[in-house]
């Protein structure tokens, strides 16, 4: 059974409202989406479909309810579709691997403004979770040699999935950062990172966040949620060439707090960065050259 064209726009707009009600933000956007992946079309043919007077069949319609359902309850969007993009990839994530957000997307351009195409120059992405960084940087400079490192067995596997998935020859390694790729210090030209950084006993607002990202990617440790970045800091200082170059993602709030630590730690050239939001997001600094 099926139902008719003008059944479309209203299942949208249904969709939409009852999203909305439950303090979903973009709800239109999702509602769209959604129905996009019930039957298995792309928005764009979604979107042709409805011009051309397509319906669903009852079949995807009841997939699509069920589906706004969990959404109501604050199941993530990228868990119910199963991916989520990144740059130029799409990467599958689900219970288990930190969601990948856009404003991460800025520490790639800082690695490629660092190392243009240079053939060779050796990137480590500590922190991986789903493998964003380190898979989108070997996407867009294939002449990378990268690797990436993951504390946790469920989001490592969900980054080995990822780069395979892609057909990324991309080193995905098992341990903490802190002391990650032991005899190869001194080496590395790049060590890029978005670690956990929110500081403890601070509650995320958003469901999405605070029920399904996994803790161990959201806490920094301490109070002022610097204890691990500054530690995964230390490794990367051991692991760079003098020369070599600390990126890192912060919290909007550790915008002089991190640069300040890392000038004490004894890096030069340490400046901050912005997001396109206008908010402070990330930090480079460069190892000494004695
Ligand atoms: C904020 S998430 C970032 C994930 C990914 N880099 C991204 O930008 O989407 C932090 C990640 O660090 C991992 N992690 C936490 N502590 C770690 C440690 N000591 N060593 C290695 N990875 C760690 C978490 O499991 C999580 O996947």
């Amino acid at each position: 059974m099926s139902v008719p064209a003008a059944g479309v726009r209203a299942l949208l707009a249904s969709a939409t409202e009852r999203l909305a009600t439950a303090g979903v933000p973009s709800a239109g956007t999702d509602a769209q989406l959604l129905l996009a992946h019930a039957w298995g079309v792309s928005v764009g043919e979604l979107q042709r479909r409805q011009l051309l007077g397509e319906a669903p069949s009852a079949e995807v319609e009841g997939r699509f309810t069920d589906l706004v359902d969990e959404r109501m309850t604050r199941v993530p969007l990228q868990h119910l579709i199963g991916s989520a993009p990144f740059r130029g990839i799409e990467l599958h994530v689900g219970p288990g691997v930190f969601i990948p957000r856009p404003e991460t997307e800025l520490l790639v351009d800082l690695v490629l403004a660092e190392l243009g195409g240079r053939p060779g120059a050796q990137v480590v992405d500590l922190c991986t979770g789903s493998g964003a960084i380190a898979l989108a940087l070997k996407h867009e400079s294939p002449s990378l040699s990268v690797t990436a490192v993951e504390l946790d067995p469920l989001a490592h596997a969900w980054a080995a999935r990822n780069a395979q998935l892609l057909g990324l020859d991309v080193e995905i390694l098992q341990g903490p950062a802190e002391s990650a790729l032991p005899g190869r210090e001194g080496r590395l030209d790049v060590v890029v990172s978005n670690p956990p950084y929110i500081p403890v006993g601070m509650v995320p607002i958003d469901p999405e966040v605070r029920d399904h990202d996994p803790e161990v990617a959201l806490y920094g440790g301490s109070d002022d949620g610097l204890r691990i970045p500054l530690a995964v800091a230390r490794r990367a200082h051991d692991l760079l060439r003098p020369g070599g170059l600390l990126v890192m993602e912060h919290a909007d709030s550790q915008g002089d707090s991190l640069p300040n630590a890392l000038t004490r730690a004894g890096w030069s050239d340490v400046a901050d960065h912005q997001d396109l939001a206008g908010r402070p997001r990330a930090v480079t600094a460069t190892k000494l050259i004695e």
